[in-house]
């Protein structure tokens, strides 16, 4: 067994769970106000409760105008209008006893009016600059429209595609899903001591703490059971990431972790989350989710309020567990009247913090909108960022890019809509401002070639079902004639086309919240359409609208091109022409895996080796850890993604092959694009840990550069190893690296990786 070289980390620091602020003025200010507040006054900053029906220049009416009034309200959520949230504003500044102002949040998860691709699409573009900016956009429209506080980035690792929610996240790599946290949290907030500092950077809200994307058979808000040892190596370092980039805020989950809601679990808001991280910010809890450990079973809800309350939560949304009974826990002495104090504090350093204590209406400027709002250069951006997101899933014999020229048939659901080109979780979207693929390939090719279209079927046979993959006004104007009379109107035109390119998938509520499947293929109609336009002999391009990985077993086989465009957001139309016709080179990696068929899941690459792997080569060996009936496979591997250009990667070459424990080398390598057209390519570089005291997985992230190579042209890129770079959590939980021998992989996808050894002595 190898030396242990470094114990850390767990159990140091021991920050108590105290707003920890290093700023005196600060701490001043909020004294003397605290000084003044009445217990309830204090519990009213921990209620969030949805904003209800405001109209515009009836603030003072409004159903939750009483409650502002008397000091019952820390803030609202899903307001969309500044000039509403300035006179709601208005009224907590001017009418209640104290005059503390409110902070206004939204799920601006992937844009506001502008918006960008779905986290699991942008995700792909491994393009930490372009998810930066992203956010950077969303927060200032956001912020231009009167919003303060983002309940983003959601950050949960799942490796369980059938969970709807996938969509919203990163994928299935902790790695990767820590940098893009990083990169979002300061698109958002700003850095250092350049938060905050203009009115347009907005809190950030990391969620949903912890291990959501977990929960069992890939149900919503499900059971979640799994080891500590997994939830340190797997699974937390998104959350922690944000944590280290100074995220403002933090949501607790739904599900339960050890058998108690995360809302209640002191251990997870307390011990890790502010011990032993650090955090000094505030947390709020997910959508009643105080209310619903009535029905996790563990107490009627003032007990569960004392609970949450007790385990460090801050700020209740929407359940009025705090408002209805905190107080009476106080005077039965189930809380303490530090408990009470540390969480408002916590949410007025948020609102000092935002300078809203400075100026309350700081980000009430009504003369913003017009200008910042769905700014051409904003939806510029997203443009190119879409077209980064995508994933070239296939493409046989050079079918694209397509030539602008002939009759193009866009043919099938996802062509002609625009309510679904944004995204699931898109609230602040204006779906009138989407483009359909069809207008968005017009404007690509513009007089060069005729674009043409017919549906072709409808999302699904079951009507039912369609409804529920077509809600918040996501509908896709179901047609009543039958699938055949469908079909053979789009077979019309697919025969007088000289390419088909069929938009088939899921409608953007097919994922996203409480959308989960159980299975995860393209839907039987859409999947009979596509048999038929291949049958025509003409060259077929599948574009994929998906929110998860899909099954494509049969269409990888059988479809000579596959785009997976995920949901670009509001310009994805114009990206996806450009990348159809060639003017923009995909460089979409996956950052989940496809599998083969449900069976399968949870299949992901960073994957322990078991006592009976498989051998080399083989799909299937009697008393080895496989199916009799499909093999350990994936489709699709994680990091995988072509492009129109090819890129050759040469041998590893390392600066060194062993080094001791104060050292570093260097793993490098050179690829070459040997196509015709320039193009970008994600360069990954993986490490297996050989032997360890714990169970290793077979290959974990480490890095990526995603270089740009103009045709024939070579790089080399380095990557740095040092032992922090080896550092793993032992079967103590602490934090560190053993001797001895470990793998580099480096290449363009998990799968085919060039490789090399080194030890660490
Ligand atoms: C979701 C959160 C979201 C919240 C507020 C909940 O249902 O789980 O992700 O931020 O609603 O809209």
């Amino acid at each position: 067994m190898k030396k242990l070289i470094t114990t850390v980390l767990l159990g140091c620091a021991m920050i108590t769970a105290g707003a920890q602020s290093k700023d005196s003025k600060m701490d001043r200010f909020i004294d003397e106000l605290m000084n003044k507040m009445t217990i309830e006054e204090k519990i009213g900053q921990l209620n969030l409760p949805g904003s209800g029906d405001i109209v515009t220049g009836q603030a003072k009416n409004s159903d939750i105008a009483g409650k502002i009034k008397r000091g019952q309200v820390g803030g609202l959520f899903n307001i969309k209008g500044v000039e509403k949230i300035k006179d709601v504003q208005r009224v907590a500044v001017e009418e209640s006893r104290l005059g503390i102002p409110l902070i206004f949040g939204m799920d601006v998860i992937h844009g506001y009016e502008t918006v960008f691709p779905i986290p699991l699409g942008l995700s792909c573009s491994w393009d930490m600059e372009a998810i930066e900016k992203s956010a950077r956009i969303a927060a200032t429209e956001a912020s231009a429209d009167g919003i303060c506080w983002t309940f983003s980035p959601m950050v949960d690792i799942s490796r369980d595609p059938r969970w709807g929610r996938v969509s919203e996240g990163n994928g299935e790599d902790p790695y990767l899903g820590g940098q893009i946290a990083k990169a979002m949290v300061r698109g958002y907030q700003g850095t250092g001591d350049k938060t905050f500092t203009t009115n347009n950077q907005i809190m950030s809200c990391v969620k949903h703490y912890a291990l959501y994307g977990a929960g069992e058979a890939g149900r919503d808000y499900n059971t979640v059971d799994m080891s500590h040892q997994r939830m340190y190596s797997e699974y937390f370092y998104p959350y922690q990431a944000a944590v280290e980039a100074g995220v403002g805020s933090v949501m607790a989950s739904f599900n339960e972790v050890d058998g108690v809601p995360a809302t209640a679990n002191r251990w997870l808001m307390t011990e890790v989350l502010r011990n032993q991280w650090g955090f000094n910010g505030f947390v709020v809890t997910d959508f009643t989710g105080i209310a619903e450990m009535v029905d996790h079973g563990i107490g009627d809800l003032q007990t569960v309020s004392a609970r949450a309350l007790n385990a460090g939560i801050d700020m209740d949304m929407v359940a009025e567990g705090f408002l209805t009974t905190i107080k009476k826990s106080f005077d039965e002495g189930k809380v303490t009247k530090a408990e009470i104090d540390l969480a408002c504090r916590r949410i007025l350093e948020a609102k000092y913090k935002l300078g809203l204590f400075s100026d309350p209406y700081k980000y009430c400027d009504v003369s913003r909108v017009k200008k910042e709002v769905y700014a051409p250069e904003h939806r510029q951006l997203a443009r190119k960022i879409a077209a980064e997101s995508f994933v070239l899933l296939k493409n046989d014999n050079n079918l694209l890019p397509l030539s602008k020229k002939g009759t193009i048939a866009v043919v099938g659901p996802l062509g002609n809509t625009k309510e679904n080109m944004p995204g699931t979780w898109s609230v602040a979207a204006d779906f009138n401002k989407a483009t359909t693929v069809v207008d968005g390939l017009k404007s690509v090719v513009g007089n060069k070639a005729n674009v043409v279209y017919a549906k072709g079927s409808n999302l699904t046979t079951d009507p039912v079902l369609e409804d529920r993959a077509t809600m918040f006004d996501r509908s896709l104007k179901r047609d009543d004639r039958t699938e055949e009379e469908l079909r053979n109107e789009a077979l019309q035109i697919a025969k007088n086309a000289d390419v088909i390119v069929a938009t088939l998938g899921e409608s953007s509520e097919y994922s996203g919240e409480s959308s989960s499947r159980s299975e995860i293929g393209i839907p039987d109609v859409q999947q009979r359409l596509l048999m038929e336009l291949l049958k025509t002999g003409k060259p077929v391009v599948l574009v994929l609208f998906t929110g998860r990985p899909l099954t494509l077993t049969w269409e990888n086989e059988n479809v000579p091109a596959i785009l997976n465009v995920w949901f670009g957001g509001t310009e994805a139309a114009y990206a996806i022409g450009d990348v159809l016709f060639g003017d923009v080179n995909p460089s979409g990696k996956l950052t989940t895996t496809f599998p083969q068929n449900v069976g399968q899941i949870p299949l992901y690459y960073n994957h322990k080796n078991t006592g009976r792997p498989l051998a080399e080569g083989k799909w299937f060996e009697k008393f080895r850890s496989n199916y009799l009936d499909v093999s350990n496979d994936p489709v699709y591997p994680f990091g995988y993604g072509l492009s129109y250009s090819q890129f050759d990667y040469s041998d590893v070459t390392l600066s060194s092959t062993a080094i001791d424990s104060n050292g570093e080398l260097t793993a490098s390598i050179t690829v070459t694009n040997k196509g015709k057209m320039d193009g970008k390519e994600v360069v990954q570089f993986y490490i297996r840990d050989i032997v360890g005291s714990v169970t290793r997985p077979v290959k974990e992230l480490k890095g990526f550069e995603k270089i740009f190579l103009k045709a024939g042209e070579a790089k080399t890129v380095t990557f740095k190893i040092t032992p922090e770079l080896l550092k793993f959590y032992n079967y103590d939980l602490n934090y560190v690296f053993e001797l001895g021998d470990f793998d580099v992989m480096i290449g363009g996808n998990s799968r085919d990786v060039k490789s090399a050894k080194f030890t660490l002595k």
